[in-house]
């Protein structure tokens, strides 16, 4: 085999739906290029598959960029897999060796029902924003980029905690199935904006109430989900969201 290519064992995650009991299934794929990402790796398995007659894996992916957070599941018992601030489609086959066993599963978590064999239902992060996480005033169109003034930190801070992509690899790496840091990153990012007063109080309350509700543990500082996060969401936002629900619970 050229130094390029590579022939891979998989370990895949196969469930027909939610109510169905899963399991693990072998798959040998040839031919892999160390230029592949690891999402066109699963779309080689699936041509493969395709023309077996066989049912292609399912899986989740839009942009394959990074951008959007739509891809996501655990390679070999990491989210994302093992290359730091980097999604999955984002991720290449040169970060692995010819020959290696690959096992790869959908997000788990009591809040991620599974839809299909790597495909989870994430619609309760969905409906955590859907509780608080926008502005609803009318802020009219938008202004002079100098005409209201913010100060850097506050910039910096809401621009950090606003390039969260709404994964869900910290619900999944969680051992407590938390989604205090996707939940701390859109409180935090909205916070620290002067769009974002007016609802303060009410956004961190309704916004951890609905993170209740959907079914996800609580925090207890284990830093897994920091670990795993793309886009490298500091645990710090979870302490600001801490102080905007007490805050929240106080101030009138
Ligand atoms: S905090 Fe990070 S891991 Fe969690 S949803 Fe946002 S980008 Fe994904
Ligand atoms: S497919 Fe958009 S972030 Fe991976």
């Amino acid at each position: 085999m050229s130094s390029d290519r590579m022939t891979l064992r998989l370990r895949i995650w196969r469930q027909m739906d939610a109510d169905t009991p899963g399991k693990l299934v072998d798959y040998t794929v040839k031919d892999v290029s160390t230029h592949m990402s690891f999402l066109e790796m699963l779309d080689v398995l699936n041509e493969d598959l395709i023309r077996k007659a066989e049912r292609p894996v399912e899986f989740d992916s839009d942009c394959r960029e990074g951008i959007c957070g739509t891809c996501g599941m655990v390679v070999n018992g990491m989210a994302h897999g093992p290359l730091d601030g980097t999604t999955v489609c984002q991720l290449h086959m040169r970060h692995f060796q010819d020959g290696d066993t690959i096992t790869i599963e959908p997000w788990r978590s009591r809040a991620f029902p599974v839809i299909r064999d790597l495909v989870v239902d994430r619609g309760s992060l969905d409906r955590i924003i859907a509780a608080g996480g926008y502005v609803s005033v009318d802020t009219g169109g938008a202004p002079d980029a100098n005409a209201v003034p913010i100060s850097k930190i506050s910039v910096d801070s809401a621009m950090d905690a606003a390039a969260c992509i709404g994964c869900g690899a910290c619900v999944a790496a969680c051992p407590n199935g938390s989604a205090a840091l996707f939940t701390a990153a859109k409180i935090t990012h909205l916070s620290h904006l002067p769009q974002g007063q007016v609802e303060r109080r009410e956004r961190a309350l309704r916004m951890v109430a609905q993170m209740d509700d959907e079914g996800f543990g609580n925090c207890s500082n284990h830093a897994e989900c920091e670990a795993v996060c793309p886009k490298n969401i500091s645990i710090r936002t979870i302490a600001r969201m801490r102080r905007e629900y007490l805050r929240g619970l106080v101030v009138r």
